[in-house]
Formats: C-alpha cells, structure tokens, sequence
C-alpha cells in the first residue's frame, strides 16, 4: 500500500483545512454512514447520561449492561459478546490472536485497518486478489478457493466487502470454517443491507470456536464520533482481549447510548426497516442516475456505498467535486485499484442530488 494516501475516509477536518472551507460547506461521502441523526432514544439517552454522572465516573470496565442487551438482541450468552471503542479497536486484538496462529489472508482491494491492526503485532499477511467485477445478484458466493495447500491460517473476511459491496452467502462462508485456524468475519455493514442478516456468521459462533464476528454500530446508527462496536466469539477468546486492552476503552456515553438503543427492540427493528428501505431505494436510484453520467461506470453494490470506475483517471473530477464540497473516497489506497475508482458512500435524496450535480457538472 502507498504511503501517505487516505487510509480512511471521513476526515472532514482535514479536508475542509485543506479545501479552506467549513466541515459544515462539505458533503462527506468518502464516509459510509447513515444519513439519518441517531435514533431518538440514543440522543435522550446521551441528553440523560451527561445529565447524570456519565461524565463524572468511569465507566464500566465489564461493560455489563451493554454486553447483557447486545447478547439478548442476538440470542447469545453475555459472556460471548465483547464491546469495542468501535470495531477499529476489536481487529487490534483479532489481529493479536491471528498472528499467533500464523499468516493472515486478505482479500484485496479491502479494508487497510485490519493490515494496520496486523501491523501492531508484526503480522504476515498473504494478499488474496478478488476480480474486479461482479454479477448484481446478492448473495453471491465466497469467490475465492480454500484449497488445503494454502500459506495461509487466517482469513479475513468483509462481509458485504469494502470497497466492493458485495454481500457474500453463508452457505458459501461455512465451510471455510474447516479450513482455517481462525476466520474473522467483519460484519461491520451486514445491519444495513437489506435482507443482509440471512448471511450473518452469529449463529455459527456457538459451535465454532475459530470464529469471531465483529460488528459495527458507527455506520448503523451514525455515531462515528462516539465509537461503538462490538465482537461475537467464544468467552475465553474475548476473557483473553479483556485482559489486554486498556481499562476503560468504551467511554460512558457509548456504554449509555448503546444500551438505550439496543435494549429498545421495537425501536431497533423500526431503525433496521427504515435503513434497509433507504439503501435499497435510494441505492437503485443512485445507481441509476450514476448509470447516466459519462465516462463513469457505477458497480452493483448490495450496501450503502458503491464503487464508481472511470474511463481514466478520477483524480482531477474527486478535486473538483470536493473544491465544490462534495468529497468522494480516493481508492489509490485499496490494493488493487488506483486512480480509475472513487467509493461514493450514499447519502439521502438531497445528498446524493448534490453528488451527482457536482459530477454532471464537472463532467460536461
Ligand atoms: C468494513 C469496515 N469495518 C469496520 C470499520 C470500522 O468501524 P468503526 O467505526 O466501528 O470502528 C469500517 C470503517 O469504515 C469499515 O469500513
């Protein structure tokens, strides 16, 4: 990977400094959050806990109450659920115990944290190419093979995958179980693709002690700033990760808001319908429109953000689109795509309307 480019989107700050424009001038759809504010029950829940002694006390090092109201909403026991300052924090120590069992298997283009997180322990990792295109039905099948002679014991899995989009079947994920040491699966946008929890690794957990499903709930609920997250895996992998983090990595205002959300399950299933609809209408419209732009070719996408690829270089059209407050995600940063690809994280009716006048515009 080269250094020096955009690992990530989503640096506003940054990039309004650089623009020398306001965050609040910038559409940032480098990121790939939901464009709804948080549920109203969280946001009375932080209105509550700073109210309170959130602030004040530190919080809950077991993060007891939040690990009970996640493993409820999945059916799980209490003890396989660890939760995270964001999934960012959780791969640092999936990478840990990956490294311990050998090379880790990548596929490429994908997310650069878990390469940053194998990093922190000196991992080796073995880069597996995924084709650049791609059918638009979902799910698809796992598209690599897991042949017994592979130099590789860990497999990373993104699932839909980052940058792609692609939401990948469980029927096709299963049986890699057998094949390696430690699969982790990043489930970090499964909530949000609709019909999306049918692929979730979760009820494999139980009966799999390689497994480790790691959620989100940044994207799902919009709160990037406050980071949560959370891992599913077996209770003596998660004892182990307790014990080497730092005391106190989930603040009290995330132990607050993620308990008010996801103890409120009418509410959650409310949240999941209304998000699920805006991707699978908003994501078909988008595409469409994006369908009609020249010199631009959008891929299928199963979730929230898609992958655009140009004719030629995108370079020029993300500066323009972003010196008009549009940011657009660089992808010279994912192995194997460069100049030629943008990630465009969807937006609402209005936003993603901005998008794509800026692109007409600069396209003409
Ligand atoms: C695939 C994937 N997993 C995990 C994350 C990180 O999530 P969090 O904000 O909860 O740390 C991201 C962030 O962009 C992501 O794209």
């Amino acid at each position: 990977m080269s250094s020096g480019l955009p690992r990530h989107g989503g640096n506003l700050t940054q990039e309004a400094l650089r623009l020398g424009l306001k965050p609040s001038q910038l559409l940032d759809a480098s990121a790939s959050l939901v464009p709804f504010r948080p549920p109203r029950v969280l946001r009375r829940a932080l209105n509550h806990a700073i109210a309170g002694s959130a602030l004040r006390n530190y919080p809950d090092r077991e993060q007891q109450e939040l690990r009970q109201v996640i493993a409820t909403w999945h059916g799980l026991e209490a003890t396989a659920v660890l939760p995270g300052n964001g999934a960012a924090e959780l791969f640092t120590w999936a990478a840990r115990d990956a490294v311990a069992c050998g090379v880790s298997g990548l596929p490429e283009p994908g997310f650069a944290d878990y390469r940053r997180a194998l990093a922190c322990w000196d991992g080796a990792v073995h880069s597996l190419p995924l084709s650049l295109s791609w059918p638009r039905t979902w799910p698809q099948p796992w598209p690599l093979p897991a042949a017994p002679d592979q130099p590789f014991q860990v497999l990373w899995i993104t699932n839909p995958h980052n940058p792609t989009g692609q939401l990948w079947s469980r029927a096709s994920l299963e049986p890699l179980l057998q094949h390696y040491s430690l699969v982790i699966c990043d489930e970090a946008f499964l909530p949000l693709v609709p019909s999306g929890e049918a692929q979730s690794l979760l009820p494999l957990v139980e009966t799999h002690p390689n497994l480790v499903v790691i959620r989100s709930l940044t994207k799902l609920l919009a709160i990037a700033g406050l980071r949560l997250g959370y891992a599913v895996a077996s209770p003596e992998r998660l004892k182990r990760w307790q014990q080497w983090r730092d005391p106190w990595p989930v603040n009290g205002l995330a132990l607050a808001a993620g308990r008010s959300v996801m103890a409120d399950q009418f509410g959650m299933n409310r949240w999941l319908l209304r998000v699920q609809d805006w991707v699978a209408q908003e994501g078909s419209w988008f595409h469409r429109q994006l369908t009609h732009l020249p010199a631009l070719s959008p891929m299928p996408s199963s979730a929230n953000y898609l992958l655009v690829r140009g004719n030629g270089s995108l370079l020029e059209l993300r500066e323009r689109a972003a010196l008009r407050g549009v940011l657009l995600r660089d992808c010279r940063s994912f192995t194997g795509l460069g100049e030629c690809w943008l990630r465009i994280g969807l937006q609402d009716r209005r936003g993603n309307r901005r998008i794509l006048k800026a692109l007409r515009e600069e396209l003409r």
